[in-house]
C-alpha cells in the first residue's frame, strides 16, 4: 500500500499538472472566434451619454439634417431623462453581462459539436456602447483568430441594426486601410430556427400558466417588438415579414391556443413608425373588453430598457394601471434559458459546418437603399467569404 505522503506528493503532482495544463489551453489562439453583435447598453450611468450620442450620430439608424451637429445635441439634451430610466432598472442595462454569459454557454456546446473548428471564444461587439466593435475587432486579430464569425444578436434582420453592426466591422478596415487576418464568415438572421422558436413557446406555455384557468383562453398574447420608422420600411427593409414569421411559427408551435397580435414599441420623434404602438395597442384592446393580456418581447434575446423600463415599468406598472388592465404579465427574456443557449449553439454549428460562408439574402440591398456604405459593406463582405 502506498504511504500517506506518497498519496500527497501524487496528489501535488496532479493538480500542478493540471493547473499546466489549464494554463497552456488558455494560452492557445481560439481557432474561431464567434463575433456577437449587438447595439448594446450603457454599462453605467455615466456611460450613457455617450450611448446616445453614438446612437444618434449613426446615419444607419437615424437620418437627420445637420447630423454630426445635431446628434449630439440632441443625446445632450436626452441624457438625464434616459439616465433616470437605467437608474430604475439598476443603474446600467444588464445587456453585457447577458450577452457574455450567452456567448460563454454557446462556446462550451460548439468545442464539443464541433471539434474540428475548435476551440472556440466568444467575443462581444457593441454598437454604440462599450465593448464597442471596433475595439473587440483588434482585440480578435491580436488574439491571432483563425475563423470570425460575425454573429448578429438580433434574430431578424434589419439594415438599421444588423446592417449597422456589419456596415462598422467594414468601416473599421477600411478606415485603417487595413486587411484583416481573420478568415470572415456571417450569420445575419436566424428568427426561424426551431430551438428559438422552442424557446419563446416554452416561455409563453409557462408564462400563461399563471393566468387563472377561467381566464386563461381569454388572454391576447401580444407581440411586441421595437418599431421602425416607416422611411425604413418603404426601403425595403426586411424586420417587418421577418419579425413576423417568428411569431407566426411560435404560435404555430402554441397550437394557435390564443388571440394574439403584433405591435411595435420604442417610438422615438414625429415622423411615422411602424403601427400599431404597443401602448396603444395595449388601451385599444382594454377598450374592447379584452382586459388579460400577456407581453412577449419576440424581438430581443435578453433583458434590457426596452424590456425591464418600457414594458415591464411604463407599461405593466403605469399604463396598465391607468386604462384599466385586469391582468398584465410579461414573458421573461431568453437570456440564459437552455433552449436559446440551444438555438444559437444550433445556428453557428450548422453555419461552421456549411460550406457557405455568406447568405445571399445578405448580399442583396434594400430596393430603395441610398446608403452608399451599404453597397461597400457588402461587397468587402463577399469578398473576405470567397477567402480560401
Ligand atoms: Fe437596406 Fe441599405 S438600407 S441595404
Amino acid at each position: 500500500m502506498k504511504s500517506m505522503k506518497a498519496c500527497l506528493v501524487q496528489s501535488t503532482v496532479h493538480k500542478s499538472l493540471m493547473n499546466q495544463i489549464r494554463l497552456q489551453s488558455t494560452n492557445v489562439p481560439p481557432k474561431t472566434g464567434i463575433l456577437m453583435l449587438n447595439m448594446g447598453g450603457p454599462n453605467n450611468l455615466e456611460e450613457v451619454g455617450d450611448f446616445l450620442r453614438r446612437l444618434f450620430e449613426d446615419r444607419d439608424i437615424i437620418q437627420m439634417p445637420l447630423q454630426s451637429f445635431l446628434g449630439p445635441i440632441i443625446a445632450k439634451r436626452r441624457t438625464p431623462a434616459i439616465q433616470e430610466r437605467y437608474n430604475m432598472i439598476g443603474g446600467g442595462s444588464p445587456i453585457q453581462k447577458w450577452t457574455r454569459r450567452q456567448g460563454e454557454l454557446m462556446c462550451q456546446i460548439l468545442d464539443k459539436v464541433c471539434p474540428e473548428t475548435a476551440p472556440h471564444k466568444p467575443y462581444v461587439g457593441f454598437r454604440y456602447a462599450h465593448p464597442l466593435t471596433e475595439d473587440t475587432l483588434e482585440e480578435m486579430e491580436t488574439d491571432g483568430v483563425q475563423n470570425a464569425v460575425a454573429f448578429t444578436q438580433y434574430p431578424q434582420y434589419s439594415c438599421t441594426t444588423t446592417g449597422s453592426s456589419l456596415n462598422a466591422i467594414y468601416q473599421h478596415y477600411a478606415s485603417k486601410n487595413k486587411e484583416t487576418k481573420m478568415r470572415w464568415s456571417f450569420i445575419d438572421r436566424w428568427g426561424t430556427n426551431e430551438f428559438l422558436v422552442k424557446a419563446f413557446a416554452e416561455l409563453v406555455k409557462a408564462e400563461l400558466q399563471k393566468f387563472p384557468e377561467d381566464i386563461r383562453s381569454d388572454v391576447v398574447i401580444l407581440f411586441s417588438a421595437h418599431s421602425l420608422p416607416m422611411k425604413t420600411v418603404s426601403r425595403g427593409d426586411p424586420y417587418p415579414a421577418e419579425v413576423g414569421a417568428t411569431v407566426n411559427l411560435v404560435m404555430k408551435e402554441l397550437d394557435y391556443s390564443n388571440g394574439y397580435r403584433l405591435v411595435w414599441q420604442s417610438k422615438v420623434g414625429p415622423v411615422p413608425w411602424l403601427e400599431p404602438a404597443t401602448d396603444k395597442a395595449i388601451e385599444a384592446l382594454v377598450k374592447r373588453g379584452r382586459k388579460h393580456l400577456l407581453l412577449v418581447p419576440i424581438a430581443f434575446t435578453s433583458d434590457h430598457i426596452e424590456t425591464l423600463h418600457e414594458l415591464d415599468i411604463e407599461y405593466g406598472d403605469e399604463l396598465a394601471k391607468k386604462v384599466g388592465v385586469e391582468t398584465y404579465r410579461r414573458v421573461p427574456s431568453l437570456n440564459d434559458h437552455p433552449i436559446f443557449i440551444k438555438s444559437i449553439a444550433d445556428v453557428v454549428s450548422k453555419h461552421l459546418k456549411d460550406e457557405k460562408r455568406i447568405s445571399n439574402h445578405l448580399l442583396l440591398r434594400c430596393p430603395m437603399c441610398e446608403n452608399p456604405k451599404c453597397g461597400q459593406t457588402k461587397n468587402w463582405m463577399k469578398i473576405q467569404a470567397a477567402k480560401v
